[in-house]
């Protein structure tokens, strides 16, 4: 058996470090550099596969990741290969960066830090000045406020549940959830019939669902207006869910009181109450391994029982 690992170093160290730990995965890990041309599986993090040519011997592609959008899905579906992915395996990552975030937020510690870092001075002057951000930056507790969940899947789930725990009042919506997903959602979590009921009622709002035809631009100069103002939208999903023009227009208006994505484009990047994020909802060495090893084992199973095990 042999496989192809076309993207990050990490993950190609990681299928290595599992070879090491005596778990064997694969006889054989090549790097694209190595110009292997023909290969059974493909373990892919990031690498946009959309205009490549497949060899005749592909048989699967893993994406270690949760979201397919740099895999050609359905040319992979014509063609009988099966594509994998891992979901679940970075949900804590982006659980933690999410509730880092509320609370970095409410603290005003985004732009508290920043201010900081401007300060000139010396001793005595610098320490005045720093005190005198305490008014300046005066935030808000979370407890008792309120968060929207949008998707209640392997990561809202997370989201959600710790939410309560850290004392926040929590709303859920998802038009697709399972029953296997809600026995873990906890009873606390209060169920929204309608998105707009969860709009109406929250001073947070993240989105953990797929970019779909279902849900590009779902967050949009309408539904910012069924929203509080001053709301705070937490986009760790895909950067297609917004709207980008609508989103600046509301929060130069003050309609949105801030966007924090680790997807920021062009149009918000620099606003001032935007915390643009680099793309690092799953980025920690354990989410990293979980993904890998999930992928790595799911091609292996695959390539040597014909079993497709999405998990
Ligand atoms: C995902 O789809 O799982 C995320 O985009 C995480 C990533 O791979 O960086």
């Amino acid at each position: 058996m042999s496989t192809i690992v076309l993207d990050e170093a990490k993950t190609i160290k990681t299928l290595n470090n599992i070879s090491e730990k005596g778990l064997h995965v694969f006889k054989d890990i090549y790097t694209l550099d190595d110009n292997h041309e023909n290969p059974d599986a493909i373990v892919v993090r990031s690498f946009n596969m959309h205009s490549m040519e497949f060899g005749n011997h592909l048989k699967a592609i893993a994406r270690a990741g949760a979201g397919v959008n740099n895999i050609p899905v359905e040319q992979c579906t014509e063609q009988g290969i099966v594509v994998f992915n891992t979901p679940g395996a970075n949900a804590n990552a982006v659980k933690e960066l999410v509730l880092t975030s509320v609370m970095a937020s409410s603290r005003n510690l985004f732009d508290g830090v920043a201010w900081a870092k401007t300060l000139e001075g010396e001793g005595e002057q610098v320490s005045k000045l720093v005190e005198a951000g305490k008014k300046q930056f005066v935030g808000k507790e979370i407890s008792g406020k309120t968060l929207g969940v949008i998707g209640l899947g392997a990561i809202g789930a997370l989201v959600a549940n710790d939410a309560l725990r850290l004392g926040m009042d929590v709303i859920g919506y998802d038009p697709f959830i399972s029953v296997d997903t809600a026995w873990n959602l906890s009873r606390n979590v209060q169920r929204a019939n309608t998105i707009e009921q969860l709009f109406a009622n929250c001073d947070y709002i993240t989105v953990h669902v797929p970019l779909t035809d279902d849900t590009i631009g779902m967050f949009n100069e309408e539904t910012f207006s069924f929203m509080k103002p001053g709301v705070q939208i937490l986009n760790f999903s895909r950067g297609g869910l917004v709207n980008e023009d609508d989103m600046a227009t509301a929060l130069e208006s003050g309609k949105i009181g801030r966007y924090i994505t680790d997807f920021p484009n062009d149009k918000v990047l620099k606003m001032e109450n935007v915390v643009p994020v680099p793309h690092l909802g799953a980025s920690t060495k354990e989410s990293e391994e979980n993904c890998a090893i999930m992928a790595a084992r799911q091609v292996k199973d695959f390539l040597e029982t014909g079993n497709i095990k999405n998990s």
